[in-house]
């Protein structure tokens, strides 16, 4: 099939080379021409395992190719939508602007016949709306919703190994060619029996928000126990051990520290709260407001506990801060729980080098004022605490004798619950984490 894909973010740039490596003829829309130029090369502009190799791979088949003209859209069969959605400026909304510029954008170009596909993250109703302006620009073109759930990290395995496929379709004669259309896209995932709901646009724009409001409220959960352990002595590593064997509930995303950032969840969530408000519907969301509170709380607690660590005062102390993206195997530094805290610490007189295996180019740029280094040991050179705060692989194989050599005291924070506590106190250090005991 021939298919476009309108905006070459973390989600458009995997979809496009996602859908190639499916067999399909793709081209990649952005405005941006840096962006557009780097992906024809084969470059990736942004850190995603796996991304580059199948962006090499497809752009040889020939299959697949990017441009700044949305006119290179014409004649495609399936039109993705896959823009940004971020929060609004001072508001809690989501700026829908890009998505209206898509849209806008692909009615120039589309035909009869044709298919426009949502996947960008939007509030509930924005299809419905969008489909009436499809509908009464270019007649029989049609309009579904089919929300995207990818991980940065592991972007072109959850693209091109879904654990479900979620279809929102328009009501009447059109809603039986769609989902057709969208199996033909999917084929060899519909083909391993991947899970399929077939729903309303209502429905599968919720399926999105509900999921990631759910994935923000365990993690909250997890960290509001971390406060109450902190305040009873409990340990909060091992009490999401117990209470995870019970299936039910299970273990994943029961991770307690410094909670969750990213391009995703702190909008969406916020977003949801907004379109509630919109809808006369607040105080179903309102326990999302307190969700977000215990989330930046663990923030403030973790420069908190490096006061505490540093004798009272941060006043001229050198702090390593080890991880500045959001969350490993990432570049992303968007709302990045490790980051927040650096600069505070900074703000409040510590002396704060960052290290990143993958982020320090994107953190200079928003935080020009903190020190970087390339390697932990530089980082940690003389400091006075070492705060582990994005739990790269790196970090958490760390040995912690060697690692003693270079600091100027002994003193670590693990703001992910990520080191093994016992080789770090074995080895001299002053072990701390925000639910546990002091080590
Ligand atoms: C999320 C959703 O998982 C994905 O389905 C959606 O499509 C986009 O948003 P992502 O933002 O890539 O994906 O990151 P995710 O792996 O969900 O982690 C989000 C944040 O939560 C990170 O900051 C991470 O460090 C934090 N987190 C995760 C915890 O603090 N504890 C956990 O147990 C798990």
């Amino acid at each position: 099939m021939r298919i476009s894909v309108v905006g070459c973010g973390y989600l458009g740039a995997v979809h496009a080379a996602s859908m190639a490596e499916l067999g399909h003829e793709v081209v990649g829309v952005d405005v941006d021409e840096r962006k557009v130029a780097a992906l024809g090369e084969a470059r990736a502009p942004f850190y995603e395992p796996g991304f580059e190799d199948l962006l090499a791979r497809t752009l040889a088949t020939g299959r697949l190719r990017f441009s700044t003209e949305i006119a290179a859209a014409a004649g495609s069969q399936v039109h993705f939508v896959c823009v940004g959605t971020p929060q609004k400026r001072g508001e809690y909304a989501a700026d829908l602007r890009y998505v209206e510029a898509a849209a806008e954008s692909l009615l120039g170009v589309i035909e009869s016949g044709e298919l426009v596909v949502g996947k960008s993250t939007v509030p509930v109703g924005t299809a419905a709306r969008l489909a009436d302006l499809v509908g009464e620009k270019v007649p029989g073109a049609m309009l579904v919703w089919n929300p995207e759930f990818l991980r940065e990290g592991f972007a072109v395995q959850d693209t091109l190994h879904p654990d479900r496929l979620v279809y929102g379709l328009p009501d009447g004669p059109d809603r039986a060619t769609a989902e057709r259309v969208l199996d033909e896209v999917y084929a060899p995932i519909v083909a391993r029996q991947t899970p399929k709901v077939v729903t309303d646009y209502a429905t599968a724009e919720m399926v999105k928000t509900a999921a990631n409001s759910f994935l923000a409220t365990k993690i909250s959960f997890i960290n509001a126990m971390a406060e109450l352990c902190e305040a009873t002595g409990a340990d909060v590593k091992q009490l999401a051990d117990a209470i995870g064997y019970d299936d039910r509930i299970g273990r994943k995303f029961l991770n307690a520290g410094l909670g969750f950032g990213g391009g995703c969840l702190p909008k969406d969530i916020r977003a949801f709260m907004a379109r509630a408000g919109e809808l006369g519907a607040d105080q179903a969301l309102t326990f999302l407001r307190e969700v977000d509170n215990i989330n930046m709380r663990r923030r403030i607690r973790m420069v908190e506990l490096a006061r505490e660590v540093c004798d009272g005062s941060l006043l001229g102390k050198h702090i390593a801060v080890l991880g500045a993206a959001f969350k490993p195997d990432s570049d992303d530094i968007r709302d990045s729980p490790a980051l927040n805290v650096a600069a505070q610490l900074q703000l409040q007189g510590a002396v704060v080098t960052v290290t990143d295996p993958a982020a320090i180019e994107n953190s200079r740029r928003l935080w020009p004022q903190l020190d970087y280094a390339t390697t932990p040991e530089e980082a940690a050179e003389r400091a006075d605490a070492v705060l582990v705060l994005t739990e790269w692989r790196q970090y958490r194989e760390l040995d912690p004798v060697a690692f003693g050599e270079v600091v100027a005291s002994k003193r670590v924070l693990d703001g992910r619950n990520a080191l093994d506590r016992e080789a770090w106190t074995a080895a001299g250090w002053t072990y701390r984490a925000l639910g546990r005991r002091a080590g």
